[in-house]
């Protein structure tokens, strides 16, 4: 009689389950299991994963699952914290030279934000230190992009996004934004504060176990579109933050840091309406060409 008992040795296991997805129809699909096992077993064995840990691990990814609903997505945080958002984000949007780079997007972003007039504040109730925030938006070949919108989000001195914020009205510190004839933006934001991602669940358990911190410095958040360019979400980052150089999130390019600078009283630039002290923010975003830039959906004016 022919021996029928299954693999035993660690090689034979990981070589009989690689080899399952022989049969797979969809080579792709075939590729992601097969490499999939071949690192998770290659994982495993490297550790010397013991039962307990394993007993540890599916209860972290039971917790996860439990926790991830509408509000809270607990598993693209643990995509952010182990920095596989920016990775993926690097391999899928190389940034052509002379193009503004990407970076996350983040839990925080709510579509939808209502369109606001050329040089209109962000804040609905009072947030910080305003800051002017202009620039242009243009095309690689240099041509400036009328009509593109800037989609802009970002938390206030008291560290919450609207979303977080139950005292918050809804639309406080996000808004949308059209470039102008010659492709220039302007709005007043706030000075944009360093918070903490959410951290009372499994990946704030992960960052104190290992002795990180869950902080992300200061910044803004913005998605660029403009139709016959590739979408671009991004952040600016404040140059005097701390935590530039240990974000919780890896988000951090140089590219995207830029300095707050304190205005005076007499400045020309100072918007009307705009109370003192007060910052400026210059910045001008360059668009690569492609698809998906076009405005989601026409939206409501503010
Ligand atoms: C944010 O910047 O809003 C963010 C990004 C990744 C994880 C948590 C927050
Ligand atoms: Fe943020």
């Amino acid at each position: 009689m022919t021996e029928r008992a299954g693999p035993t040795t660690p090689d034979a296991i990981s070589t009989a389950v690689e080899a399952s997805f022989d049969r797979c129809g969809d080579p792709r699909l075939r590729e992601i299991m097969e490499a999939l096992i071949r690192h998770l077993h290659g994982f495993v064995l490297e550790v010397g994963l013991s039962e307990e840990e394993w007993r540890r691990a599916v209860d972290v990814l039971t917790r996860t699952g439990h926790l991830t609903d509408d509000q809270r997505q607990e598993w693209i945080l643990w995509s952010d914290a182990l920095g596989v958002s920016m990775l993926v984000d690097a391999i899928g949007h190389p940034t052509p030279p002379g193009a503004t780079e990407s970076t996350v997007l983040g839990p925080f972003h709510v579509p939808g934000a209502p369109l606001r007039e050329y040089g209109a504040r962000l804040d609905e109730m009072g947030a910080g230190v305003p800051v002017w925030v202009h620039g242009t938006v243009r095309s690689l070949d240099g041509t400036a992009l009328e009509g593109a919108e800037l989609d802009v989000w970002q938390n206030g001195d008291n560290q919450l996004y609207a979303v977080q914020d139950p005292d918050a009205p809804d639309d406080h510190l996000r808004g949308r934004f059209r470039t102008r004839a010659d492709g220039s933006y302007g709005f007043v934001a706030v000075r944009p504060t360093p918070y903490p991602i959410p951290h009372d669940g499994p990946v704030g358990e992960m960052l104190e176990a290992t002795g990180r911190h869950p902080w992300r410095p200061a910044h803004i958040h913005m998605i660029v579109r403009a139709p016959g360019h590739r979408a671009l979400t991004t952040h600016l980052f404040d140059a005097d933050s701390e935590y530039l150089d240990s974000d919780a999130v890896f988000a951090v390019k140089p590219s995207l840091i830029r300095r707050l600078e304190r205005r005076a009283a007499d400045d020309p630039r100072r918007p009307a309406g705009i109370e003192e002290p007060w910052l400026l923010l210059e910045a001008d975003f360059v668009l690569a060409p492609g698809d998906g830039g076009e405005p989601v959906d026409p939206g409501r004016t503010a």
